[in-house]
């Protein structure tokens, strides 16, 4: 892909830095030139993805944390803020998938622990990165939803649940700040070639890419891009707004293709 962006003197938080689409913004915030804060539970991943940047000439630097924990969302934050001077953009990205089961077979506690992670840790951060934003007067934060965020899924309840909520944060809060500098959009990926997707039963996978027109995962690197997109002064008129990059996930599931007609027997 070959669109460049210069974020030369600007810093990029990422959570979840240390793998799949995270790491593959980090990697592409540290390309357009900006200083990259690599933020994530796993240090191990985290620090590999750092190492990369710096051997590709980047700047960046590592930053432990639970982005479940308001607490040491707050003290990263000002960790990042203390270290680089600035906080330009923010991805809040981390997240995990939980249990594939009917509603009514979820626990209580892996009900927690999803919402926790994927939606209370984007309030947390947004929470803590929009007070450093407003005081710059400028900045531009990029929430990880998903499709489930957008539409339904079989056996997907409380993860929806939590994307959902990921998308009205990220409306309500773009609104809260439309006018004052700050930029707040949502990427809603569909399945993307992630440790996330191969860690799913393959029928489970097989039946993602079934769902999607163009027959294929995406890759982390085209989520990258969306984000880097929705940084850039290219998207400076964009806000609230759910970007799709999902290869036409949610475009829905009505009807059935020609070519799998053909391939039916008579
Ligand atoms: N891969 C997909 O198909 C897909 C589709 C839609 C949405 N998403 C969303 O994209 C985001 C990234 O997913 P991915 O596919 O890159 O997954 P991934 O598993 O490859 O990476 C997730 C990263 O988040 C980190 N993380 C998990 N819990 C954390 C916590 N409590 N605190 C800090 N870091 C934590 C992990 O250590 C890991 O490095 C998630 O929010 C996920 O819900 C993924």
């Amino acid at each position: 892909m070959n669109i460049s962006f210069d974020f030369r003197g600007q810093t990029a938080l990422v959570t979840g830095g240390g793998s799949g689409i995270g790491h593959a913004t980090a990697r592409a915030f540290a390309a357009a030139g900006a200083n990259v804060a690599v933020a994530d539970i796993d240090r191990d991943n985290g620090e590999k993805t750092v190492e990369q940047i710096r051997a590709q000439g980047g700047t960046a630097e590592f930053f432990a944390a639970d982005v479940a924990d308001e607490v040491q969302v707050k003290a990263m934050v000002e960790d990042v803020l203390s270290r680089f001077g600035s906080l330009d953009f923010a991805h809040n990205n981390a997240g995990i998938e939980g249990e594939n089961v009917p509603v009514a077979q979820w626990s209580s506690a892996n009900w927690r622990k999803l919402i926790d992670v994927d939606l209370s840790s984007v309030f947390y951060c947004m929470k803590a990165e929009i007070p450093i934003m407003l005081a710059q007067g400028k900045g531009a934060i990029v929430n990880t939803a998903s499709a489930a965020g957008l539409i339904g899924g079989y056996n997907l309840s409380v993860y929806l649940a939590a994307k959902h909520g990921v998308m009205g944060l990220t409306k309500g809060a773009a609104m809260d700040y439309a006018n004052k500098g700050i930029r707040i959009n949502a990427l809603c990926p569909g399945p993307i070639d992630t440790p996330f997707i191969a860690e799913l039963p393959k029928p489970y996978r097989d039946r993602l890419i079934f769902g999607t027109p163009m027959d294929r995962l995406g890759q982390p690197e085209e989520m990258a891009a969306a984000v880097l997109w929705l940084c850039s002064d290219a998207s400076s008129y964009v806000t609230g707004h759910a970007l799709a990059v999902d290869g036409g996930t949610v475009l829905g599931g009505m009807g059935t293709r020609f070519d799998d007609l053909v391939a039916l027997p008579a």
